[in-house]
């Protein structure tokens, strides 16, 4: 007997929209077999219909621009969200559950910024948000957490979250791209956001650590909330530096939990050793390492942006929604954020870490005394120091590596070396990562 089909709109049709579209048109058969109803896409909302007809992604009579016109569509109980950002978007999304359709979404800004007020709506009208593309693109990292680990406290997630910073660092790491044509080269495959600034400052990262630590630690964690610093400032000279030590650098969001509840949450250019798994995340690719108190390290590994990984996501979810389970798990769970805790961080200064400096020092006598009293002096041990030979009474790049230390010591230590005669500029400090034994 044939089932009746199960109507989807979608807001957005842009890269990760056309590959929800491109994926429902073929592989229709497969997902009608699986599911036991075909899924039909009905109305598609977009700024501007005229261009998205002229793209030509989705049938141009699926296509609106008149919101009265998409929430007027009647029989469409599930709505996927491609279109990113907030203000209307989130005005849309809102609505959607407010009528009690269920919202499939892509999109970690409104989440890790409104996650709280948006699954208390959902609940409020028996509506449900499935939200797996939002972090991690084909990674299914966000219903590993939420359901493969349910069993565990996490403890600690190390992730590789953002595929445009890692493609731009493999680039220019491993094939002497300038950081420019890199991110350019990032944009026109489709991974960078609208505005990729979102990527290569961090942000992006460090909205999906939000919206990941929520689940992980059972906390409310927003974006903003998270120490964020991206690649936009590194210097080439940093990472070549850090490969003669034996380091790939990585853009890594890493949140981990303290044994008194107090939670670290930080996304920043990290030095990470070439022989660890997530030094060897090349290219748009993401990774996820989490630390469970029973499962032990288990890692998850894909590609983390573009058109058809992120569609696979999206269309998972809405598998998962049209078949009815999803919905009910989120109305009996306490899994999301609307439940929980706002989070309590630890004060940054706090961390302890192993420290990557670059000084550019005179190289006379008695500076590399200096600088170590300045170290010994704030209670700093240090691991490594590498000066490359230069003429007597110039300034040449010094770089030292700590033991652990405190983040607000390093910070303190440097003011000081700063202030020294024989130094010139800024220091540079870049945390170096080790991995928990799991
Ligand atoms: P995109 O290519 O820029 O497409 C966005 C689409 O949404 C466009 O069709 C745009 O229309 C439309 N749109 C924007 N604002 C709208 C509004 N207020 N009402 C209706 N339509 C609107 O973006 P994308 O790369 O597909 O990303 C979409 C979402 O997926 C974002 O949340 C992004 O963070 C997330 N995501 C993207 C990737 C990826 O690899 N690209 C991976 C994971 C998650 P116009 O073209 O007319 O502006
Ligand atoms: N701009 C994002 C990235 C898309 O590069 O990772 C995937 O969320």
């Amino acid at each position: 007997m044939a089932h009746a089909s199960i109507g989807v709109g979608m807001i957005g049709c842009g890269t990760v929209g056309g590959g929800v579209a491109q994926l429902l048109r073929e592989q229709a058969d497969v997902y009608t077999r699986r599911l036991g109803a075909p899924l039909e896409l009905r109305k598609v909302l977009v700024r501007d219909a005229m261009k998205a007809r002229a793209a030509g992604l989705v049938p141009a009579a699926l296509l609106t621009d008149e919101p009265r016109n998409f929430f007027g569509t009647h029989d469409m109980p599930i709505v996927v969200e491609v279109a990113g950002g907030r203000g209307p978007v989130s005005r849309h999304v809102a609505q959607c559950l407010e009528m009690g359709k269920h919202v499939v979404t892509a999109n970690k800004l409104l989440l890790a910024e409104e996650g709280p007020e948006m699954f208390a709506l959902a609940r409020r009208h028996g509506a449900s948000i499935a939200f797996d593309a939002s972090c991690g693109g084909a990674v299914p990292i966000v219903t590993a957490l939420q359901f493969g680990l349910m069993s565990n406290r996490i403890d600690a997630l190390f992730g590789i979250l953002n595929g445009t910073c890692n493609y731009i660092l493999t680039q220019m790491t491993q094939h002497g791209k300038p950081y420019a044509a890199a991110l350019a080269e990032a944009q026109a495959q489709g991974f960078a956001e609208a505005d990729p600034a979102l990527d290569v400052s961090g942000k992006d990262a460090a909205q999906k650590l939000a919206v990941l630590a929520s689940l992980a630690f059972g906390v409310r964690a927003r974006g903003e909330q998270v120490w964020c610093e991206g690649i936009d400032t590194l210097d080439l000279a940093d990472i070549r530096f850090g490969a003669e030590l034996g380091y790939e650098i990585k853009l890594l969001a890493i949140a981990q939990r303290a044994t008194d509840g107090r939670v670290s949450l930080r996304v920043h250019p990290s030095f990470v050793h070439a022989d660890l798994p997530l030094a060897q995340v090349h290219g748009a690719f993401n990774a996820i390492s989490v630390y469970g108190h029973a499962a032990g390290h288990v890692m998850l590994y894909g590609r983390g942006a573009g058109r058809l990984p992120t569609a696979s996501a999206v269309v998972s979810d809405l598998i998962n929604v049209a078949s009815g389970w999803y919905p009910v798990a989120f109305s009996r769970l306490r899994l999301w954020c609307d439940y929980h805790q706002p989070v309590q961080l630890i004060d940054p200064g706090d961390l302890v870490s192993r420290f990557y400096v670059r000084v550019n020092a005179k190289d006379v006598p008695g500076v590399m005394a200096k600088i170590t009293t300045i170290f010994g002096d704030a209670g700093i041990s240090l691991s490594a120091v590498l000066q490359h030979e230069a003429a007597v009474g110039q300034f040449v790049p010094v770089v030292i590596t700590t033991h652990q230390a405190r983040e607000g010591a390093i910070r303190g230590a440097l003011k000081k070396v700063e202030q020294l005669d024989v130094i010139q500029g800024t220091p540079v400090c870049i945390r170096v990562v080790d991995m928990p034994q799991g």
